[in-house]
């Protein structure tokens, strides 16, 4: 529903450090920020890192049963000691290894002669060049083109999001090369987090900037790849899903919403960013043709309209959809109901 009442935003970045690479500190953005009605009014200025939560448990799970995971080497979920995991299922008896930078949790782990090709949308970020440019270049576009605030002001939006789930585990869903993930870890906001991605590439270059920043907080944070419409996750284990940028690549949104919706224990937060198209726009006559060619072509759902992905929530099960909104940006949250 976008019955906007504008709303000027000024977060504040005094509990912010800046640990990422290539993105200006300065605020370049004026952020006008449109709220509708079903839109959260977010207060950064006062913002108290509170914890509010603890868990440690691991919630890793077999793709296949959606059973937990039981550890065959010494249990641990660190950045140094994911080249040494071996965990098993308990009720198929798969065993998942990991290599020298993730663990690999995907269904066809492990098999050597046969592969599976995912839609463009998903293909394209698994080529290496994309993996080495998407923090050296790509990104920043989508604040030139796509009002995206850029990092360090999403991750200041998201956290209000966040705020009823701080202290509890945090899952990066489609974590590209770990923009957000590193964001979390470094942040001592989370009790664990773990950095998905369907591409080995951007997993591989996660690792990398990890292993090139002194004082990385290693423990408690894990480098999965996994399918989003297929989470690795024992249901109802996750504190919060965070999916930046993510949701128009995924092949089935509603696929992967209901897995988030699946893993999110009651309570637990799901934030997103993608790009919305609605408003004024939406009686223009071939914004439908655009979206259908676009998603033939790459697969890729965007340009979703608010009212679509309040929908799509809501189909999923989860419930007190918000949103906030810069141009084409849009950053969507919604919760588990308890
Ligand atoms: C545009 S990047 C977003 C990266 C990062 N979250 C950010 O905010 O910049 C989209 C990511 O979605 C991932 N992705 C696409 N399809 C996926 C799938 N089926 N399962 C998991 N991740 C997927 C891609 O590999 C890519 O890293």
């Amino acid at each position: 529903m976008a019955t906007g009442i504008a709303v000027t935003l000024t977060p504040t970045f005094s509990s912010f450090t800046r640990p990422t690479r290539f993105f200006p500190a300065t605020a370049k953005f004026p952020l006008r920020l449109q709220a509708s009605s079903s839109t959260a009014f977010i207060d950064t200025t006062n913002q108290t890192d509170s914890v509010a939560v603890t868990r440690s448990s691991n919630p890793l799970a077999c793709p296949i049963c959606y059973n937990s995971l039981i550890w065959i080497t010494d249990p641990g979920l660190s950045v140094d000691t994911i080249p040494r995991s071996s965990l098993q299922c308990s009720t198929c008896q798969k065993t998942y290894n990991g290599n020298q930078t993730h663990l690999d949790l995907t269904v066809t782990s492990g098999a050597k002669s046969y592969g599976e090709s995912m839609p463009a949308s998903t293909e394209l970020f698994r080529m290496p060049l994309i993996s080495f440019l998407y923090e050296r270049g790509w990104r920043q576009t989508f604040s030139v083109w796509g009002g995206f605030p850029g990092p360090e002001k999403e991750f200041e939006l998201m956290k209000s999001f966040l705020k009823p789930v701080l202290g509890g585990n945090i899952i990066d869903a489609s974590c590209g090369s770990g923009l957000f993930s590193r964001l979390f870890a470094k942040s001592g906001l989370f009790s664990s987090v773990v950095a998905l991605d369907y591409s080995e590439n951007m997993l591989r270059q996660c690792y990398e900037f990890i292993q090139q920043e002194n004082n990385f907080p290693k423990e408690n944070f894990n480098l999965v790849r996994a399918d989003i419409a297929r989470l690795p996750f024992v249901s109802s284990s996750v504190d919060a899903v965070h999916a930046g940028a993510a949701l128009h690549c995924w092949p089935s949104p509603s696929a992967a919403v209901a897995e988030i919706s699946r893993v999110l224990r009651p309570g637990g937060v799901f934030v997103a960013t993608t790009y919305i198209l609605d408003g004024p726009f939406t009686p223009v006559p071939f914004l439908s043709t655009l979206r259908q060619n676009i998603r033939q072509v790459s697969g890729s759902y965007i340009f979703l309209s608010e009212r679509e992905l309040e929908a799509l929530c809501k189909a999923c099960g989860l419930v007190g959809f918000k949103c906030i909104r810069n141009g084409l940006f849009v950053m969507i949250s919604a919760t588990k109901p308890k």
